[in-house]
């Protein structure tokens, strides 16, 4: 059944019949496009367009429906072009004639429009979710190694030793992040479009303010034109989805590297893990590089749908169908990977003698350059003098605690007697005290204000 045969004569070429339909897709937003049709029965009836008879009929058929596809019966067709012609064709069989004044006033632009953000919503949702599951396991990991140390590196290279509580913390609070601009987001898109109909408004007097009541809905759109065009919630969503997607990236590129024998810092669990199928003693971090390479994909959704709306002319084009499919891939992906990743993080063992063992002398040349400050030595020459202790240390062959003393009494007396003491990783870490630092007590600072987050 189309639903606009009335000035068509014989049937649509195939290709074209399938290449315009969108029902393959768009079936995903029956609930949000049935939630939306009983509201819009209820403001028809309430603006005097439905009896109540009509209204209950309507809504009765409705619910019919919304159980014949929970039940995976429901019969979806081709020539059904898109959801929401098959609810209403469906109805039309359920109840007959009066299903044909449901759409009264309405129009597909801004019934689509409206089911996508009903949509958005529910998927925001169950992205926090996930996301929190993942900053537990974080969390629940930062407090079992909470006594660890390990290097922390910059370019790579060995830089300042660090707890492993703060590591892990570091990949929480980008989640965090994730998930305020998941809100945001939300708050943006939470405007009603429906009643802005093709794209002039409704002409029959719908109350777009109790529409909006009904379906949760904080206000209704100020413009119809830009209510049936608007799409920026949906690159808002995905532009989140691919920072999620570079965090959990980035994560599992700690955890490859870590996890491999030249590092040795982690050990995945075998539920994460997959052997090779030549190399019998293989045991691949797939998770993770799984992780990685689905970032890719989110990151090329965004680029897509950008791509498709920067050239539309003013109000809906049905270019607009192809924010679909990136948004429900987008969406299933990552609902695919947080579970993983949240599993593969809580089932992950450190070994913390290895992290330990990682430490050097050489890590601690801050330290050094740190004391000399205290002593009074401006920090510019304080940092070449250490510059040249290391260089001296690396020519010997030997630790930095190992130099000749008369090398570090040339430097500062005061400073060759203290000089036993400061090779010590944790007296480093203890040293940075300020907010978000790496010392016990502004460690536990930083895990109080991570459990906050998921009050
Ligand atoms: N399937 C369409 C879409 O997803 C629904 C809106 C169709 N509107 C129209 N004027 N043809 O965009």
């Amino acid at each position: 059944m189309r639903l606009w045969g009335g000035r068509f004569e014989g049937q649509p070429n195939e290709h074209m019949e399938r290449f315009n339909a969108s029902i393959g897709f768009d079936w995903r937003l029956y609930e949000a496009d049935i939630e939306g049709s009983a509201a819009y029965a209820e403001a028809l009836a309430d603006a005097g367009l439905l009896t109540t008879d009509e209204r209950d009929a309507i809504q009765r058929g409705l619910g019919q429906i919304l159980e014949e596809f929970e039940q995976g019966r429901f019969d979806l067709r081709l020539s059904d072009e898109d959801i929401h012609t098959a609810v209403e064709r469906r109805l039309h069989e359920l109840i007959g004639p009066v299903a044909g004044k449901l759409h009264t006033g309405r129009s597909r632009n801004d019934q689509v429009a409206t089911d996508l953000r009903i949509y958005a919503r529910m998927a925001i949702r169950r992205l926090d979710e996930a996301l929190v599951e993942l900053q537990r396991a974080l969390i629940a990991q930062a407090e079992r190694y909470r006594d660890a140390l390990m290097p922390g590196y910059t370019h790579l290279q060995r830089a300042q030793p660090v707890p492993v509580a703060h590591w892990l913390l570091a990949h929480f609070w980008p989640l965090q992040r994730d998930r305020e601009r998941l809100q945001d987001c939300r708050r943006r898109l939470n405007l009603l479009p429906l009643g802005a109909g093709a794209l002039a408004g409704n002409a029959l007097g719908i109350n777009r303010e109790l529409l909006a009541r009904t379906l949760g809905f904080d206000g209704v759109t100020p413009n119809s034109m830009d209510a049936v065009s608007d799409r920026d919630f949906v690159a808002e969503l995905l532009f989140c989805g691919a920072l999620i997607g570079v965090h959990l990236s980035r994560l599992a590129e700690d955890l490859i590297i870590y996890s491999t024998a030249e590092f040795g810092f982690v050990r995945l669990s075998d539920a994460y893990s997959t052997g090779s199928s030549l190399m019998p003693q293989k045991r691949n971090p797939d998770s993770m590089e799984l992780t990685r390479g689905k970032a890719g994909r989110l990151i090329g959704h965004l680029l897509g749908l950008l791509t498709v709306l920067k050239g539309l002319p003013s109000t809906y084009n049905k270019d607009l169908q192809e924010d679909k499919e990136p948004l429900f891939d987008t969406i299933d992906t990552l609902l695919l990977m947080l579970p993983v990743v949240s599993g593969a993080i809580a089932s992950l063992t450190i070994d913390t003698a290895r992290t330990q063992a990682a430490l050097d002398d050489a890590m601690l040349a801050t330290d050094i350059a740190d004391e000399l400050v205290r002593l009074g030595v401006p920090f510019r020459e304080a940092h070449h003098q250490v510059g040249a202790l290391v260089k001296a240390a690396e020519q010997r062959g030997v630790a930095l605690r190992a130099l000749p003393p008369e090398l570090v009494r040339d430097v500062h007396p005061a400073l060759a007697e203290r000089w036993a003491g400061l090779f010590d990783a944790r007296r480093s870490v203890e040293q940075r005290r300020v907010t978000g630092a790496t010392a016990a007590a502004a460690l536990q600072a930083q895990l109080e204000a991570a459990r906050a987050c998921l009050e």
